[in-house]
């Protein structure tokens, strides 16, 4: 059996879609989403990834602020610049990108960012909305997960994942997420004894763990027609690389993500939802209106 390949651009281009037809609502309704975005310091990746998700808002029409900051942005200057984001009504979104330099608290600074305009669904307060089923700004990559899940037809209830990755960004919110829908969730990380086994069990299994050097997800530890999830990005000889042996894994799988073209467009994706959403919920606060 040969499996289906998940085109992560096919589904983002119709999330992107559908996130046109809102920002042209929320014009009608003289509302312009604008989402700010927060870049500290020099990593090569987060800037690629910014500049990524800058060129995807003005696609759909959806305005964005750069504010690009010096490797030495004290945590004092990371408030104060939240602070300003938060009570500027015509921003809607804010994204700080993540790493931060290590002077920078990220709990601290996630937390400050008010959560009706956390776009990434990285708030103390969208995270325990998430955990009782209640979220309406979600972490963009877990939700762009679920989003191809839906775009696939691919029925969840009753089936076992296996996330590789227990991140806030990732493996918790997927856990949240997946549970929703009724799957019976097992997260592994790095210290899980028998992974190999925890896989092979697996009608789902996600893997985020993002350097070959530690893991690779091989055919051998996959059942067959199980669905493969590969979040994990990582260079190799200059080219852009997942977790997953995508080869030899297609052809025993029922479907797999690519890397490139899987789940990093609709990363990017769903920060556009996610920020109509955001301007839907702001335009009431604020304006006098
Ligand atoms: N760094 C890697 N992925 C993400 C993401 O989804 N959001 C933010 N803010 N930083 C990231």
């Amino acid at each position: 059996m040969t499996g289906q390949k998940i085109d992560g651009i096919a589904v983002a281009n119709a999330v992107k879609e559908r996130v046109r037809g809102a920002v042209k609502a929320l014009q009608s309704d003289g509302v312009t989403p604008c989402l700010a975005t927060v870049l500290v310091g020099e990593n090569p990746a987060s800037a690629v990834y910014v500049k990524n998700k800058q060129k995807a808002c003005t696609e759909v029409g959806i305005t964005t602020k750069d504010h690009k900051l010096p490797e030495s942005f004290s945590q004092q200057e990371m408030n104060s610049l939240i602070d300003l984001l938060n009570n500027d009504n015509t921003v809607h979104g804010i994204l700080v990108q993540l790493p931060l330099p290590k002077q920078l608290d990220e709990f601290a600074t996630i937390s400050r960012i008010s959560p009706i305009k956390d776009v990434d669904g990285l708030t103390p307060y969208n995270v325990g909305l998430l955990s009782t089923g209640r979220a309406i700004l979600k972490p963009c990559t877990p939700s762009g997960i679920m989003e191809m899940f839906d775009y696939y037809n691919i029925d969840l209830t009753g089936k076992h994942a296996v996330i590789i990755n227990r991140s806030n960004l990732i493996g918790r919110p997927l856990y949240n997420l997946l549970l929703e829908k009724n799957v019976t969730v097992t997260t592994c990380h790095s210290k899980t004894q028998n992974l190999k086994e925890h896989c092979q069990k697996a009608d789902i299994v996600i893997t985020a763990v993002g350097d070959r050097t530690k893991f690779v997800l091989t055919a051998d530890m996959v059942k067959d027609g199980a669905i493969v999830i590969d979040v994990g990005i990582s260079r190799q000889d200059s080219k852009l690389v997942g977790d997953v042996d995508y080869d030899s894994i297609i052809k025993k799988a029922s479907y797999v993500t690519p890397v490139p073209g899987g789940v990093g467009p609709m990363t990017v994706a769903m920060l556009l939802k996610n920020t109509v959403t955001a301007a839907s919920i702001n335009k009431g606060f604020g304006s006098g209106s």
